[in-house]
């Protein structure tokens, strides 16, 4: 990649659990992986960002005073979404050749599309020469996310994929946007992840629909409840107005109320070093995702239940936005291998689908290189 001037690189992210509550300003504990998209990239003295692949045969065309109009592109949106709002942010958009390479596997819930937006603005602002502030880039590829991809996203993921680190777990508060990085000690077990490889397609629509039902909770309970944010509500708090909620919405603000106190108590576990309290965490996290939220699915809920079956794990969920993706499942460590043979073949048995494995490690968010 001699030609290119950098290789700026974000990571995608695992969320070892605080699941669909970083919108309803919950704490959450994502971690930056070593999957991620890489961008190579050189000034190219026109009005327009080239983009080509590493693993596609596409190639786009951006123009720099259009770039609004590619919402509608299969590849090159989250790219054109992400220079856009950075551009609206009063940056200069350099013209540019940009070459990019994905690890991360798309729409697996690893967040491929975080990684290409916050990866796409880093490197726009490294070529201008401009000092690099990864809370600011965090935000405008979440910009991005909202308001041209069309999903009224959290901040998890283009905050995990820009300010990650190496060996570290966030304890990300999406309220404050403070977040603390704990040592990542799991003892003698290891991390997991597993997609169930079932394409999932509503999930835009579903994502926003749930983000919709808890905004609808939180206006009802402000009238009775100074709060500004459903992860503010205390359980006894919810109880005492749980009437005035619909039953599908009361389910929705049971998994946040239950959600943020699982994070809690994983942060202590974590810090001491409890495994076993973690994995029952991670077990909970999952059954509430499936009855009370509603963002599994027969294939994501298959993957978990064959993990969750043998003595070597302990601890399975679902992670991201659901209704397909990845789990993680923590594992004893010696036991890895059979692990994933045995929850191949009674995923595949039970559902159809061949469950794939993904070796990574926990890694830095944005990475840039000169060439
Ligand atoms: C998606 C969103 C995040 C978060 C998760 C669920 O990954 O992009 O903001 O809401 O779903 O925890």
């Amino acid at each position: 990649m001699k030609e290119y001037e950098y290789k700026v690189s974000a990571a995608g992210r695992i969320n070892l659990i605080g699941e669909h509550i970083d919108y309803c300003g919950g704490k959450v504990m994502p971690a930056a992986i070593s999957l991620k998209n890489t961008v190579y990239i050189r000034p190219n003295g026109t009005n327009y960002i080239n983009l080509s692949w590493t693993t596609l045969p596409d190639k786009v065309s951006l123009d720099i005073d259009k770039l609004e109009s590619y919402k509608g592109l299969k590849y090159g949106n989250y790219q054109a979404g992400a220079a856009l709002m950075w551009q609206r942010a009063g940056h200069k958009i350099i013209g540019c050749d940009m070459l990019q390479d994905c690890t991360v596997p798309f729409g697996s819930g690893l967040s491929s599309s975080a990684a290409i937006e916050v990866s796409t603005i880093a490197a726009l602002a490294t070529i201008a020469g401009e000092p690099l502030n990864k809370v600011d880039i965090a935000l405008k590829a979440q910009q991005a996310e909202r308001e041209y991809a069309g999903v009224n996203c959290g901040i998890m993921d283009q905050y995990a994929s820009a300010c990650g680190k190496k060996d570290g777990v966030m304890l990300l508060d999406c309220n404050t946007l403070k977040c603390e990085y704990l040592p990542l000690r799991l003892g003698d077990y290891s991390i997991v992840i597993a997609n169930c490889n079932k394409p999932h397609s509503l999930i835009e629509s579903k994502y926003n629909e749930r983000r919709e039902e808890t905004d609808e909770a939180l206006r009802i309970l402000k009238q009775k409840l100074n709060i500004s944010c459903l992860a503010e509500l205390r359980e006894s708090q919810y109880k005492a107005y749980y009437s005035s909620l619909s039953q599908t919405v009361r389910k929705r603000v049971e998994h946040v109320v239950s959600e943020c106190e699982r994070v809690r108590v994983a942060t202590l576990a974590l810090k001491a070093g409890n495994m076993e309290m973690l994995g029952g965490l991670l077990n909970k996290s999952h059954a509430s995702l499936k009855d009370n939220y509603e963002v599994t699915g027969r294939e994501p809920d298959a993957l978990v239940e064959a993990a969750q079956s043998q003595s070597c794990c302990i601890g399975s969920r679902l992670i991201g936005g659901g209704f397909g993706g990845c789990t993680i499942s923590l594992v004893k460590s010696n036991c890895v291998d059979e692990f994933k043979e045995f929850t191949y073949n009674t995923y595949l048995k039970a559902t159809g689908y061949k469950a794939e494995f993904y070796d990574s490690d926990v890694s830095d968010g944005i990475i840039i290189e000169k060439l």
